[in-house]
């Protein structure tokens, strides 16, 4: 009888606990969601594939300074100064911690 109290009680802390991290995933689907526009390029987790470098697993910060370089057109590239002039310095520090936490 205690016991089922416990355990009732932990499925309770639980669901609170879940309840706790919902904004946090929302935010990663909304992060995950913005960096969709890059997937076609640097792979699938940001991996990089054929000519085209990884972005995956780097810090958000460094990730973060190139894009703005990229946009102030201080970093040379083909494309990606015309790609990151379409993202707002939100979304760029969104995509730049998402592809930080995907696996290289
Ligand atoms: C059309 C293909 C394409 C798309 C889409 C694209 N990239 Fe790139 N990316 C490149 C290429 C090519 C380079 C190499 C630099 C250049 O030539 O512009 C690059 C370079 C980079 C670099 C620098 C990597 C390094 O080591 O120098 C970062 C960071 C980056 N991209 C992030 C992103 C992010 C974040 C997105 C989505 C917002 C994105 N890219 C979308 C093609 C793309």
């Amino acid at each position: 009888m205690m016991a089922r109290h416990i355990r009732m009680g932990m499925a309770l802390a639980a669901a609170v606990l879940a309840g706790g991290v919902a904004p946090a995933a929302a935010q990663g689907a909304a992060a995950s969601l913005a960096a969709q526009g890059c997937l076609g390029c640097h792979g699938p987790n940001g991996e990089g594939q054929d000519a085209i470098p990884g972005i995956a697993g780097r810090p958000a910060a460094g990730t973060e300074a190139v894009l703005k370089a990229f946009r102030a057109n201080e970093r040379p590239g083909t494309i990606m100064g015309r790609i990151a002039r379409g993202y707002t310095d939100a979304e760029i520090a969104a995509v730049a911690a998402f592809f930080a936490t995907q696996p290289r």
